[in-house]
């Protein structure tokens, strides 16, 4: 196992954190007319500019050389070859095959897992096909309506996917269940006829509480509404657990499997993503893996200094170890991504939130940094306030594409406009004499502007990278999420942690078993803990009125 190496370079990097504080964004880009073309990577249509960042060459050279000592490239090299890293659940990491456009064969196993993938893919084509053009109907003719029901990477994947591309919709309507609060499913079924609405249940493990509990209302909802007792055809399975599928069921022909090397929050690219084919349509789909596995070849053959999600993942080991940042926002100024910094939560999250190395001893340093954002301008208008003047600062990703899907007057404009204007604001900050001048330009008095000027002070320094792209297409979209992904696994392997489990979620849902009972009865029993049991004897009290 390779040893955790960023401990032993954190001395270094704070050094150049020091000599770096002194020195703002804004006398790094005086010092240096080509700091934008020294930090930023093009990758064909899509830009990465980082260079807003208190970074400079030997900073960042300090940072490729953790890369190094990590040893990315070897362990980078393991996980497209098949090798099993996820270490506590002995499997492959192996998303990347579900993209692979070349010949290569991927062993996993010492067998090849391509034509498997083949097969599912051509499967998953042939369906669509067959509901796209109505040739698969139901009850009432031609499906209208697909309505995916499945929980974090069953869900956020496809959703946030189906809705960045919805321009390019020309399928059936699709809708997302995700929530075991009931609100959730009546409110999307509320709108829906029975007669043309297609299930598709998305579980790997098709053992999951609230996905089984909204399949199976949502097929008492079919039952009830279509006056039927077999309403097998309105469902479809995505899963990796057949008997289970079929326990429900849902016929095999209609059930797309995946492999235990396919990770949840990375299976957008597996048969989860049939809700989004179903929308798109095959080729569009296959674009998007097209993008992914462009993405995947730039990771593979890049340098560590030009290669992009090194780099992201370098800037994010920066902020979250040297400069200690603990969180990390995701502005998309591109409205279609609205749920592109939710699906970033769990990638990220639930990939590095984790305190154990490979090793099984406790992390030495921090890891990984809490996610959030909402698209822009909207996040402008809201939290933005404490992203320039709070006390904490918080890096942030801006995501803009150059082109809007639609012309529609000047808003494509406004919205790059606001977009640039940010993070030159963030980073340029305003001095206290600037605004002083400022004041006194406008005639105010000594007092005043001595009153008013700090509110108006911007410290600046505030780090940001932006992704600037020509168009959200599919494949654009499949690039962005690759980025993404890769990252994560470069700053897992960097912070010396296993990347693909998620022992964090389990505690949660064993102890929500054990509570269900009492939930719904109260001879039951009371929960031990004082807290619980007064809550509970609250909502007991409640629910009686
Ligand atoms: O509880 C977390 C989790 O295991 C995620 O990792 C996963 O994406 C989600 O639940 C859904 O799991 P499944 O696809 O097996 O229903």
């Amino acid at each position: 196992m390779a040893a955790p190496s960023l401990s032993a370079h954190l001395r270094e990097l704070k050094s150049h954190r020091k000599r770096l504080e002194t020195v703002s964004m804004r006398e790094m880009f005086a010092a240096d007319p080509n700091r934008f073309d020294r930090f930023s990577v093009r990758e064909g249509a899509l830009l990465f500019d980082f260079s807003k960042n208190r970074l400079d060459q030997e900073a960042l050279a300090a940072l490729v050389e953790v890369a190094r000592a990590a040893k990315v490239e070897a362990r980078r090299d393991a996980m497209f070859a098949g090798e099993k890293i996820n270490i506590t659940e002995d499997r492959a990491v192996l998303h990347t095959a579900l993209r692979n456009r070349s010949d290569a064969p991927v062993i996993v196993d010492g067998q090849d897992v391509m034509p498997d993938i083949r097969r599912v893919n051509r499967a998953m084509k042939a369906f669509a096909n067959k509901v796209r053009t109505g040739k698969y109907a139901v009850t009432g003719g031609r499906i209208t309506d697909v309505v995916n029901i499945g929980i974090g990477g069953s869900d956020l994947g496809p959703a946030m996917a189906t809705l960045a591309l919805s321009p390019y919709h020309d399928g059936p309507r699709t809708h997302f269940v995700s929530n075991v609060d009931g609100a959730d499913l009546a409110d999307t079924v509320s709108e829906l006829d029975p007669s043309t609405t297609m299930f598709i249940v998305a579980s790997k493990t098709f053992t999951t509480q609230e996905t089984i509990r909204n399949a199976t209302s949502a097929r008492d909802w079919l039952v009830r509404k279509l006056k039927k007792k077999n309403v097998g055809a309105h469902f479809a399975a995505l899963s990796t657990n057949l008997e289970a599928t079929r326990a429900f069921g849902i016929d095999d022909d209609r059930t797309f499997g995946f492999w235990d090397w396919v990770g949840g929050r990375y299976s957008v690219w597996s048969a989860i993503g049939l809700s989004l084919m179903l929308a798109i349509g095959p080729s569009r789909f296959d674009e998007f893996l097209e993008g992914a596995f462009e993405i995947d070849t730039h990771f593979r053959q890049a340098p560590l200094e030009a290669n992009i999600p090194v780099l992201m993942a370098l800037i994010g080991i920066w902020h979250r170890n040297v400069w200690e940042y603990c969180s990390h926002a995701v502005l998309p100024y591109d409205n279609r991504l609205a749920r592109f910094p939710a699906y970033l939560q769990q990638l990220d999250m639930e990939s590095n939130g984790k305190s154990v190395t490979l090793d099984s001893k406790l992390v030495k340093t921090e890891t990984g940094p809490i996610i959030w954002g909402e698209p822009g301008t909207n996040g402008q208008h809201a939290f933005y306030q404490l992203i320039h003047q709070g006390t904490s600062v918080i890096p942030a990703d801006f995501l803009v594409a150059a082109n809007a899907q639609e012309k529609l007057a000047d808003h494509h404009d406004m919205l790059l406009a606001n977009c640039l204007a940010q993070t030159e604001a963030l980073m340029n900050g305003r001095t206290l004499e600037e605004v002083r001048s400022e004041l006194e330009e406008k005639g105010m008095d000594e007092k005043e502007i001595g009153r008013l000027a700090p509110h108006r002070v911007f410290s600046g320094n505030r780090p940001t990278n932006t992704f600037v792209y020509d168009r959200l297409t599919p494949a654009m979209l499949g690039r962005l999420i690759a980025l993404y992904e890769h990252k994560v696994f470069v700053q897992g392997v960097i912070w010396n942690v296993n990347s693909y489990d998620q022992w964090g979620v389990e505690l949660g849902k064993v102890l929500a078993n054990r509570l269900l009972p009492m939930v719904k009865d109260e001879n039951a029993g009371t929960p031990e803990n004082g807290s619980t049991a007064g809550l509970l004897d609250t909502i007991r009290d409640l629910r009686k009125k």
